[in-house]
C-alpha cells in the first residue's frame, strides 16, 4: 500500500491498531442475540483447502463459530452456562451435569505440548511474488516470474518457553511455509546465517545446555548461566554463532527488520537438469535494526509481547512488512566448497563481497491470524517439506533435521495427520495413500491405499519425470564413519571477520553482552574459558571481558591471518526507509489540535505510526479533530517509539523517565515550544545531537523524517560517554 493510500479521509478512518475486537464493545453486557462478529480486516485464516488439498466451498467464516446461541460441542442449545447443576441452590453439584463435565473437560485439555524449541512465536499472513531471476537456476513453479504464492511466516525466539518475553538476547528463528502449486516448500531458517553446531546429533546438546537448568529450572529464556557458557566455551564450533547473540542481531527492534536466513546449503536444480549450489536470504525492506541492552531489559517487563503486538499492529495498521528473498549462488563441485569456504558446515557463512545477494523475489506479510492458537500454534514448519527444483545437500545438521521435526510434530500435534490442519494443508492436490490414525479428518475413499493394486483402479499412479520431485543423484562414496571433515575445524575465521566488520559502537555492545552474561555466571572456571575463547575472536575484546569479570587473561595469543571484513555485516552506516516506524506524539488539552491530526494523518501517510501520549486516556479534541490517546503516562515507555515529538508538559514525574529514557537510547526527539518544559525538567538540552526544536508538530515530524533513516542517534553515544 502506497503511503498516499494510507492517508485517512476522516478521524473515523484512522487506524490506531492493537483494538481488541472487530466493533467496540458495549458499556452494558450486550443482551439481544445477534450472529458472531466477523474478524477484524487485519485479519485472516489459511485459505479453505479440504484436507486433501482441494479448494473447499466452506469460507473462512464457515469454520468459525456459527449462530447466534450457545450450544454444547454437539449442537445443542444451552440456556444457561453460569451455574453447575445442583440438589438445590446451596446443595452439591450433580454428576448428571453433562454440560459442565463437558465445558470442563475441554478446558482441561485445552494445552497442547509447547514446541521443544522456538516455543515462543508470532506469525503472519502474506504473498511471495518472484521476478523470475531464479528460473534459469531452479524449475521450481515459485520463481516463475510474476507468480504470486501464498505464505504463513511464523517467527520465534529458540530457548524460552511460550510464555517467556519477547525482546531476550537469542536467536529468532523465521519460518516460512509456501503454499505452491507444486506442493508445500518450508524455509525453515534463523535471523543469524550461522548456527552453533555443525552435526544434527548435538542439537540436545545445545539445546539442554540452554534451557534453564535442570533443577531450579531457571534461567528462563536465557543464555547467561553456567550450562549454557559452559558447553559453548568447550565445544568451539559454537563460537560464530554466540557472537552473532552477542551482538545486536540478539536483540532485534522488531521482527519487520530482521535478515532471514536459509543457513544450510541447499541445491537448485533446473529444467536442464543443471544444479547449483545456493544460500537463501531474506533482505528486510526496512533494514536490519536492534534494541539496545536497556531497552530489551525494559521490554521484557513492561511489555514482554512487543515483538508481537509490533507485528501485529504494523499489518493492522497497513504497515506491510516486506523482505526481498535472495540467494547466494556457487557451482555444484565435487568439493562443495567457494573461495576455500566449506559450504557443507552450517557454522560458516559465505561473505556478500565475495558472492553477491542476488533477489529472485519480494514476500510482503497482509494478514494477521484470525486466530492464534488454530494457526500460529498448529502450524508445522519442516526442512523436508521440499517441492520440484529445490534440493538437499550433505550438511550434517541439515540432515540430522530432516529427522527431527516430523518427529516432533506427531507428539506436539497429537498423531500423524497434523499435515490436514487447517493451516498446513497444501494448495496442491493431495493423494498420499497415508490412512487413519488419530483425528483423521479426510473421508478417503478406494480400498486400496497400496501400490501396485487394481481395485482402485491403479491410482494413484507415480508422478510423471517432468512433474516429479527431483532427488538429485549425487555420487556418494567413503568408509561409513563417526567423523567430520578437517575443514570442519576452524571454528573461528568467520567469526573473527564478523567482529572485525562492526563499527566500535557495535564492538561495545558486543563486549558489554560478553560482559553481562558471563557476569552472570558462578563458576569461575567457566567465565575463564570463555574469556580464552573470546581470544581467538580478538585480543582486545577477550581483555575488555576480563577486566570487567576481574579476571586475567591467560596463555598465550593465538596465531592469527590476516582478517578482513565484509560491510554487509554492520548495521550501522547506511540510512533505510522510515516505513512502519513508531512516532509518539505527547499532547495535551492545549494543543493544537489541527497541528496534531495533520501530524498523525501525515505519519500515517508516510507509511508509520502515530502514538498520542497524554496525561489521561479517551481523546484529545472533538469532532473531525478529534485523536485518539494510544498511551498515557503510566503505560508509554520510551523503547515502544522510534522518535517523539514533544508538545505538551505534564505535571508527572514518569515524564522525566520517559524521555530521559529516550534521550538515553538514542532516540530522536523533536520538541514545540510547549514540550520545551518537559525537557529542561528531564535535564536534556540540544546541545546533543538528535534534540531539535520545531515552531509545529508537523514542522517537527519533518526534522524527525530526516533522521529516522539511520535508525538512532548513533553520534549522541559519544556524547554521553562519561
Ligand atoms: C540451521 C539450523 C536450524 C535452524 C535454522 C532451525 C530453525 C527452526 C525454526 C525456525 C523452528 C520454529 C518453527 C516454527 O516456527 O514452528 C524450529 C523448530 C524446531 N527445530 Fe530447528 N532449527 C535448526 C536446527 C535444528 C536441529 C539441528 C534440530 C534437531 C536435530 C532442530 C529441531 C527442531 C525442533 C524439534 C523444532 C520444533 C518443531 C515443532 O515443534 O514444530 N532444529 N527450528
Amino acid at each position: 500500500m502506497s503511503p498516499s493510500e494510507r492517508r485517512p479521509e476522516s478521524e473515523d478512518q484512522r487506524i490506531v491498531p492493537g483494538a481488541p475486537g472487530s466493533e467496540p464493545p458495549s458499556l452494558k453486557e450486550p443482551t439481544r442475540s445477534r450472529p458472531p462478529l466477523p474478524p477484524k480486516p487485519d485479519q485472516a485464516g489459511p485459505e479453505p483447502r479440504t484436507p486433501t488439498g482441494a479448494h473447499s466451498s466452506d469460507s473462512e467464516e464457515a469454520v468459525a463459530q456459527r449462530g447466534a446461541r450457545l450450544t454444547t460441542a454437539n449442537g445443542t442449545p444451552i440456556g444457561d452456562t453460569d451455574h453447575s447443576l445442583k440438589a438445590g441452590p446451596r446443595g452439591p453439584v450433580l454428576l448428571q451435569d453433562h454440560h459442565l463435565r463437558e465445558k470442563i473437560t475441554h478446558f482441561d485439555h485445552e494445552r497442547i505440548p509447547e514446541r521443544v524449541v522456538h516455543a515462543r512465536g508470532a506469525a503472519a499472513h502474506g504473498v511471495f511474488v518472484a521476478n523470475g531471476a531464479a528460473q534459469k537456476i531452479s524449475c521450481a513453479s515459485v520463481f516463475e516470474k510474476d507468480r504470486q504464492t501464498p505464505v504463513f511466516v511464523r517467527f520465534s525466539t529458540v530457548f524460552g518457553s511460550r510464555g517467556s518475553a519477547d525482546t531476550v538476547r537469542d536467536t529468532r528463528g523465521f519460518a516460512t511455509k509456501f503454499y505452491t502449486d507444486d506442493g508445500i516448500w518450508d524455509l525453515v531458517g534463523n535471523n543469524i546465517p550461522v548456527f552453533f553446531i555443525q552435526d544434527g546429533i548435538k542439537f540436545p546438546d545445545i539445546i539442554h545446555a540452554a534451557k534453564p537448568h535442570p533443577d531450579r529450572e531457571i534461567p528462563q529464556a536465557q543464555s547467561a548461566h553456567d550450562t549454557f557458557w559452559d558447553f559453548v566455551s568447550l565445544h568451539t564450533e559454537a563460537t560464530a554463532h554466540t557472537l552473532w547473540n552477542m551482538s545486536d542481531r540478539g536483540l532485534p527492534r522488531s521482527y519487520r527488520m530482521m535478515e532471514g536466513f536459509g543457513v544450510h546449503t541447499f541445491r537448485f536444480v533446473n529444467a536442464r537438469g543443471k544444479t547449483v549450489l545456493v544460500k537463501l536470504h531474506w533482505k528486510p525492506k526496512l533494514g536490519v535494526h536492534s534494541l539496545l541492552w536497556e531497552e530489551a531489559q525494559i521490554a521484557a517487563g513492561v511489555d514482554p509481547d512487543m515483538h508481537r503486538r509490533d507485528l501485529a499492529d504494523a499489518i493492522e495498521a497497513g504497515a506491510y512488512p516486506e523482505w526481498d528473498l535472495g540467494v547466494q549462488v556457487f557451482p555444484d563441485t565435487e568439493e562443495q566448497t567457494f573461495e576455500g569456504i566449506d559450504l557443507l558446515d552450517p557454522t560458516k557463512f559465505v561473505p556478500e563481497e565475495l558472492a553477491p545477494v542476488q533477489v529472485i523475489g519480494t514476500m510482503t506479510l497482509t494478514a494477521n491470524p484470525t486466530n492464534y492458537f488454530s494457526q500460529t500454534e498448529q502450524v508445522a514448519f519442516h526442512p523436508g517439506h521440499l517441492v520440484r527444483g529445490i534440493d538437499l545437500t550433505n550438511d550434517p545438521l541439515l540432515q540430522g533435521r530432516l529427522f527431527s521435526y516430523i518427529d516432533t510434530q506427531i507428539t506436539r500435534l497429537g498423531g500423524p495427520n497434523f499435515a490436514q490442519l487447517p493451516i498446513n494443508r497444501p494448495h496442491a492436490e493431495v493423494n498420499d495413500m497415508l490412512r487413519d490414525g488419530m483425528h483423521q479428518t479426510a473421508v478417503h475413499s478406494g480400498v486400496a491405499p497400496y501400490r501396485p493394486n487394481s481395485l482402485d483402479g491403479g491410482c494413484p499412479f507415480t508422478a510423471r519425470p517432468g512433474e516429479a520431485l527431483i532427488e538429485y543423484p549425487e555420487v556418494v562414496t567413503g568408509a561409513k564413519t563417526r567423523e567430520a571433515p578437517a575443514s570442519f575445524d576452524d571454528h573461528f575465521s568467520g567469526a573473527r571477520m564478523f567482529y572485525a566488520s562492526l563499527t566500535p559502537i557495535e564492538q561495545q555492545h558486543v563486549a558489554e553482552a560478553y560482559s553481562f552474561e558471563l557476569g552472570k555466571c558462578y563458576e569461575k572456571t567457566i567465565k575463564q574459558r570463555a574469556v580464552t575463547v573470546l581470544r581467538n575472536i580478538d585480543e582486545q575484546l577477550a581483555r575488555t571481558v576480563a577486566a570487567k569479570l576481574g579476571l586475567p587473561v591467560r596463555g598465550k595469543e593465538p596465531d592469527r591471518a590476516a582478517i578482513t571484513t565484509s560491510e554487509a555485516l554492520t548495521q550501522i552506516g547506511r540510512r533505510w526507509p522510515g516505513d512502519g516506524r513508531i512516532i509518539g506524539i505527547l499532547a495535551d488539552g492545549d494543543t493544537d489540535l489541527n497541528d496534531l491530526t495533520e501530524t498523525v494523518d501525515t505519519i500515517t501517510a508516510n507509511a508509520m505510526t502515530a502514538l498520542v501520549i497524554a496525561g489521561h486516556g479517551g481523546e484529545l479534541g472533538t469532532g473531525k479533530n478529534k485523536v485518539a490517546i494510544s498511551r498515557t503516562i503510566d503505560t508509554a515507555r520510551s523503547i515502544e517509539f522510534d522518535a517523539l515529538l514533544i508538545a505538551a508538559t505534564l505535571p508527572d514525574a514518569k515524564l522525566a523517565v520517559l524521555l530521559q529514557e529516550a534521550h538515553r537510547h538514542l532516540k530522536f526527539i523533536a520538541y514545540t515550544p510547549a514540550g520545551l518544559p518537559a525537557l529542561r525538567t528531564a535535564g536534556i538540552t540540544d546541545e546533543f545531537d538528535g534534540i531539535e526544536s520545531a515552531p509545529t508538530l508537523t514542522a517537527a515530524f519533518e526534522l524527525i523524517t530526516q533522521a529516522l533513516p539511520e535508525h538512532r542517534v548513533w553520534t549522541r553515544a559519544t556524547q554521553l560517554a562519561p
